[in-house]
């Protein structure tokens, strides 16, 4: 009943691509990110047994070799244009004017509305179905490839779905969530260095990155709008080209179309008051487009930007407001952020009265002083920031990084080369708030009803002194607290009790070890239990893919610590249990479920050498040989296991075809 190789790759390459476009273009992914995982890695696997049957367009390819140096220009086939934008009503019921007197007599057109992403414009180029080429807008005519980067974009097809043009050049706008996007910056914090302004910054810098590997891992999203090259027979209306984009397996806009200017303008009112809210990424406004394309060539365009689209944007995304004071939060690493206090100001839909500044640098960049009137900005629903100050202050005063910690009046330090100043006591109050907020937090234990609010009580009535401490609290202790009347305090010591079978690389998440955020804590995960890990050495973490030197480092010196340690002990005695998590062979791991016999003398390595190579790349290995081995490496005078590996029909490699497989497997 097996498979060909050949079928099997073909199968392998086409689910992985459906998964990345229900993922990716419709929003909703039928497996789970694991069960994607193991299809991955089970075409790696086939590939690398199989180098006849690679194809630059295999899902496995998306990282190739790096940028090598800056990236080289690219001019556009035709020009990118941007829109003309307006906030103002009047001004949309103008160009709606316009643009009926220009279509002929009895005319009408229709309007589609789309979200106007606040992204980055992007041009991929297919050629038979295939992506040849990626390119950033630049200034309109030339631009910068970044092919390299845009085809480890999961969210970027590789290949279209026929029936396609010969020829595509699509244009889109390259994004991130803001989800993803805090989850980037908690880990360019957590590495020291200076977090991204806001999202669209975020996609740019990970667009333009010299590693596609960095880019990948950003998990950046793409949505079709429009085209520079069709070459065939074109579709005749914008709503059609959504569909054909749809049909070909490319993420294309959300869309709604109306016959009339005060639809378009209603719509806009309700888009900002239901949709806008439950996006999960920043939009600036709306795009309004004719959807006719016969109509859209009588209408042209002007030198800068057509005439048959306009954006409808929505104010009121800056304010301004004079800076009262700057003060300083302390995070979970201890962390020392300063934060401007101003005069409370409306912004887009909020009213605002701080704003982090992230680091000491941001002031110096922006001159700013306490008194000095600031230019405040929200763009999409994201964290305010201040863009520039607007007018200094009558009396300045010099902002000068804490001497002592605000929240313990501990000393404070900055490490060599860091942004961030830093509180030393590992007991400060406001470090223990802030860990154990995390430690309950969605992505790590998950404890509903243990937030901010729950943490500072407990805290400060000293009932919880560290994270094992939650799983000794009991009901006449929470009842005596403010927050918990009795049916809360029920689900909380539920939640609490539920949480202790989280599995292993959720309790290390939770754990808020330096350098170590979800993704390390997978692969922490895959690698050892939870016997295994206070016994590691720093080698022994090194070994661990994704895990370098300064990591390892961390790790090691987290479980040897009294504290890290003495917690992580004092948590399995309450009763956490951290099970392994089921499954699953990381997607970069090459040798995932195979599981490996050595046998005979190996003249490169020793057994030991050998098998910590397999284990690396994702394999098992085992001391015997059964119908479930996937390989049997053979060396000098290799006896009995041969045999039995030779009767069941199991794939036997000489010292030297190992060496091989190893090299695909890597390199892949
Ligand atoms: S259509 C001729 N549709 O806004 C311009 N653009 O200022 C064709 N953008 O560079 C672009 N969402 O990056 C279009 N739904 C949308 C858009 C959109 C965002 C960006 C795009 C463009 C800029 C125009």
């Amino acid at each position: 009943m097996s498979k060909k190789p050949q079928e099997e790759i073909a199968s392998l390459r086409e689910a992985v691509r459906e998964h990345d476009r229900r993922y990716y273009a419709l929003d909703s992914p039928t497996i789970s990110d694991a069960e994607y995982d193991r299809l991955l890695a089970r075409l790696r696997e086939l590939e690398a047994a199989h180098p006849e049957l690679d194809s630059p367009d295999s899902p496995t390819r998306r990282v190739g070799g790096a940028v090598a140096s800056g990236f080289a220009p690219v001019k556009h086939a035709a020009p990118m244009l941007s829109l003309d934008n307006s906030y103002d009503e009047a001004d949309i019921r103008a160009w709606d004017e316009r643009v009926r007197k220009n279509l002929p007599p009895g005319e009408t057109p229709v309007y589609v509305v789309e979200p106007k992403i606040d992204g980055l414009s992007c041009a991929l180029t297919y050629e038979d179905g295939r992506l040849t080429r990626a390119a950033t807008r630049g200034d309109g005519e030339t631009g910068e490839d970044v092919t390299a980067n845009a085809r480890a974009v999961r969210a970027v097809a590789l290949t279209l779905t026929a029936p396609f043009p010969p020829r595509l050049e699509l244009r889109g706008e390259i994004y991130m969530t803001f989800a993803d996007f805090e989850k980037v910056n908690e880990e360019e914090k957590l590495a020291g260095r200076e977090p991204f302004a806001n999202p669209r910054n975020c996609a740019a810098g990970s667009l333009r990155q010299k590693d596609p590997a960095v880019t990948a891992r950003r998990r950046l999203r793409f949505t079709a709008h429009s085209y520079g090259v069709w070459d065939a027979a074109e579709p005749s209306t914008h709503r059609e080209f959504l569909r054909r984009c749809a049909e070909m397996g490319l993420a294309a806009n959300s869309h709604e179309s109306f016959e009339s200017i005060d639809a378009v303008v209603d719509y806009f009112a309700r888009f900002k008051s239901r949709v806008m809210p439950a996006l999960a990424y920043a939009v600036d406004g709306l795009v309004i487009k004719v959807d006719d394309f016969a109509q859209q060539r009588r209408l042209g365009f002007t030198a800068r930007s057509p005439r048959w689209a306009v954006a409808y944007k929505y104010p009121g995304q800056q304010a301004s407001s004079p800076v009262l004071a700057v003060e300083f939060s302390v995070g979970r690493t201890g962390a020392i952020t300063p934060v401007a206090k101003v005069e409370p100001v409306f912004c887009a839909g909020v009213t605002i009265s701080s704003v982090t500044l992230h680091n000491f640098a941001e002031i110096e960049r922006l001159g700013l002083k306490v008194g000095d009137r600031v230019l405040i900005e929200r763009a999409g629903e994201v964290i305010p920031k201040i863009v520039k100050v607007v007018e200094k202050g009558r009396r300045r005063k010099t902002v000068s990084p804490p001497e002592r910690c605000p929240a313990c009046a501990g000393p404070v330090s900055r490490e060599e080369g860091m942004v961030a100043y830093r509180c030393d006591n590992p007991s400060c109050p406001a470090q223990l708030r802030r860990t154990l907020e995390h430690f309950a937090s969605r992505p790590a234990m998950d404890i509903v009803g243990l937030g901010e609010a729950a943490v500072d009580q407990l805290v400060s009535r000293g009932l919880v002194k560290d994270a094992a401490d939650i799983y000794a609290l009991k009901k006449e202790d929470l009842l005596e607290l403010e927050l918990f009347a009795d049916k809360k305090a029920d689900n909380l010591l539920a939640q609490i009790e539920a949480s202790k079978s989280k599995p292993l690389d959720r309790v290390l998440n939770a754990l808020g070890i330096r350098q170590v955020g979800e993704k390390t804590a997978e692969a922490l995960a895959e690698r050892f239990d939870a016997d295994g890990l206070p016994a590691a050495s720093v080698q022994d973490f090194q070994s661990v893919p994704d895990v370098g030197p300064v990591v390892a480092e961390s790790l090691h010196a987290f479980f040897s610590s009294a504290a890290g340690g003495g917690l992580f002990a004092r948590l399995r005695a309450a009763g956490v249990r951290m099970p392994r998590p089921e499954r699953r062979a990381a997607a970069g791991a090459p040798l995932a479920g195979k599981t490996f016999v050595f046998t005979g003398e190996l003249s490169a390595f020793t057994r030991e050498q050998a098998e910590e190579k397999v284990k690396a790349l994702g394999a098992k290995t085992s001391g015997s040989v059964s119908a479930k081995t996937s390989f049997v490496v053979a060396g000098a005078a290799a006896g009995s296991k041969l045999r039995k590996a030779q009767t069941l029909g199991v794939t036997v490699l000489d010292e030297k075809g190992f060496q091989e497989l190893l090299a695909r497997a890597r390199g892949s």
